[in-house]
């Protein structure tokens, strides 16, 4: 789609069971185009679960509400009455010690309009720095908190909300991340902080820990590192959640719109 980032995969239908040809050809493209976009594919909760399963161990969410009876399958359903909050650049779930390798997110319910989301190539972002912005970067760890992205004022609303939060976070500690990360298979390094859970850069002081984050996350957000995706009704999206950043627009209250992610366990980030 864009010379760094997307790519449209036709012709395969993914509510059968794949061959593991067809698997890794698609991690293939994965690899290479950071996002992959698949239309009309209305697969199930439990064909969609299949389907992640594929690619590795299946991630289930300590706080997003999930599927009936599928754990694996996150339910995001938003509207006035649970209004989008992911409206900022983050890569999903990096507060744990391996953090996803990738997302499957199916669109089951949009607004008339609105609602799209842009993914964004770290490598390109990281390929776009100078030489010495680079090795400033090139050692520093950073930390990276739930508690950042799921504060209490929206996460812990009830008593049952608030004991659930406090279990996840606890859970989940702070964990500590490379901020430029290599990607396990392509080689390829790219940048590792993000808006959403970044709280802090580890070697540096606060003021020049903020300025270096404040860079980087506005830097991997620059437009030619981009691609915006406007969904139709089951379309499936599968990113690489290693080297990729996504946004989601909130322009469309008061209509709803409903998503099913299913989350793929990676491996823990190394320089
Ligand atoms: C996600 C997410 C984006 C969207 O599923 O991790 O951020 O467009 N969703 O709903
Ligand atoms: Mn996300």
């Amino acid at each position: 789609m864009t010379p760094s980032i997307g790519a449209v995969v036709s012709d395969i239908d993914l509510c059968k069971q794949l061959t593991s040809t067809q698997c890794s050809e698609i991690l293939a493209l994965l690899v290479e185009h950071h996002v992959l976009f698949f239309e009309n594919q209305p697969v199930t909760p439990h064909q969609h679960r299949d389907l992640a399963a594929n690619f590795g161990a299946l991630h289930v969410h300590p706080v997003y509400p999930h599927v009936s009876d599928v754990a694996e399958i996150i339910i995001l359903d938003t509207s006035v009455d649970n209004p989008p909050d992911n409206d900022s650049w983050h890569t999903d779930v990096p507060f744990i010690e391996s953090p996803p390798m990738g997302c499957l997110l199916s669109a089951r319910e949009l607004p008339p309009s609105g609602g799209d989301t842009m993914w964004t190539s770290c490598a390109a972002a990281y390929d776009a720095l100078d030489d010495e912005y680079k090795s400033l970067i090139e050692n520093l760890t950073a930390e990276h908190d739930i508690a950042k992205a799921f504060p209490e004022s929206r996460y812990g609303k009830t008593p049952e909300a608030q004991a659930q939060l406090a279990a996840a976070r606890q859970k989940n500690p702070p964990m500590i991340h490379p901020v430029v990360r290599t990607h396990p298979v392509s080689g390829k390094r790219g940048i590792y902080v993000n808006d959403n859970f970044t709280t802090r850069i580890i070697e540096l002081g606060p003021d020049k820990g903020a300025e270096v984050l404040q860079f980087l996350t506005s830097h991997v957000a620059r437009p030619e590192f981009r691609v915006r995706w406007e969904w139709k009704q089951y379309d499936l999206a599968f990113w690489d959640n290693r080297l990729t950043q996504h946004f989601a627009f909130a322009d469309y209250l008061p209509h709803r719109r409903v998503m099913h992610r299913a989350t793929i366990l990676g491996d823990k980030p190394f320089r």
